[in-house]
């Protein structure tokens, strides 16, 4: 039968949609869809200190975490169910550099805390951005010549970047700098590094979205990219022709998982994504989105977490594999408490 045909069935009024909806076991009984912690990844950032937790103010509820602090938050991830983080270092100003070599250096803060993360808990997975831009003075996720963003040049920084990652214990690198050929170098440098195992998340169709400030602010990027932007490696926000092509090339050079990011507004992406390729597609539902909906919770004028469960299943919906969200542990409780 034909998706939604309704076949030989009677009409109203022996025929009544409402009889399935009158009761939560019935309801539960036919969802088509649902969350699980399983399918959720928290972000988290990580800073210098000891006893460090610092509010970001455009994320209300994520803080800036030291080593010791991450160490409690990422159990806690554990204990609520969620399977990985996904960690971004706040680089202290005094080691950004414009090529940012801090980047690949296997004492830099990334580094350290995967490393006290799979000493305590290694059942843990870990997710870790392969982008320049939380080591640039500048901001951009490339290295800089004259006013442009090298391609080719970043490729090796970005190789750099994978193994040190991988070699600190990184089970997942996730290339979130939109460069051309970036899956291909850092599959191939991760291969010859002896790194057949680490697995890479591919940011395959990442937009150049305004809804990234609550994270730029929370690295500490904003501030350093000023007024330019990521147009000429990030997407068009236009474009889904282009998402398809993007994603076919990342899988094509070996990605394992590919992402849409930003999440909400680019749900066609992901079904499109999901459709057309059958491959474990994740989507990003960033920082914009989530402080959209917190803010309106403090003032009273959203159910904040009837609003975050509505959203993170319209991505299942949409047909994602995997969320990663801010509101995951959140969530992750929320779904506890409501069985
Ligand atoms: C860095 C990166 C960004 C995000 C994830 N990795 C920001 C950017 O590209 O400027 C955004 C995540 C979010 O907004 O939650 N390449």
């Amino acid at each position: 039968m034909a998706s939604g045909d309704p076949g030989p069935v009677a009409p109203f009024p022996r025929r009544r949609m409402r009889r399935l909806r009158r009761t939560p076991w019935l309801r539960a009984l036919v969802a088509e869809h649902r969350l699980h912690p399983s399918d959720l990844v928290q972000p988290l950032f990580v800073c210098e200190g000891r006893g460090v937790r610092e509010p970001v103010p455009s994320l209300p509820g994520i803080d800036r975490l030291s080593i010791d602090q991450l160490l409690t938050v990422a159990e806690r991830c554990l204990e609520l169910g969620i399977p990985a983080i996904a960690l971004f270092p706040v680089t202290p100003a005094e080691r950004k550099t414009p090529g940012g070599e801090e980047a690949w250096n296997p004492d830099n803060l990334m580094c350290r805390a995967i490393r006290a993360l799979k000493a305590r808990l290694p059942e843990l997975g870990i997710i870790g951005d392969v982008a320049l831009d939380p080591y640039t003075t500048h901001g951009q996720d490339g290295i800089v010549r004259e006013g442009v963003i090298v391609n080719d040049e970043t490729l090796v920084a970005l190789r750099r970047q994978a193994v040190c990652l991988a070699e600190a214990g990184c089970d997942v690198v996730a290339p979130s700098d939109m460069m051309d050929g970036r899956i291909a170098a850092v599959r191939e440098a991760l291969d010859e590094a002896g790194f057949a195992d680490t697995v890479i998340l591919a940011y395959a169709a990442k937009y150049a979205s305004a809804f990234y400030g609550p994270f730029r602010d929370a690295v500490g990027s904003k501030a350093a990219l000023g007024a330019a932007d990521k147009r000429t490696y990030q997407m068009d926000p236009a474009n889904v022709q282009e998402a398809l092509r993007e994603v076919a090339l990342d899988i094509a050079e070996a990605a394992d998982m590919v992402m849409v990011k930003p999440g909400l507004p680019y749900l066609d992406v992901v079904r499109a994504v999901k459709e057309t390729f059958l491959f474990p597609t994740l989507v990003y539902h960033v920082s914009g989105e989530y402080a959209m909906i917190r803010a309106a919770a403090e003032r009273g004028w959203l159910d904040g977490e009837a609003c975050m469960l509505e959203c993170l299943l319209a991505f299942r919906r949409a047909g994602a594999d995997a969320i990663l969200t801010y509101a995951a542990m959140d969530v992750a409780a929320a779904l506890s408490r409501m069985r």
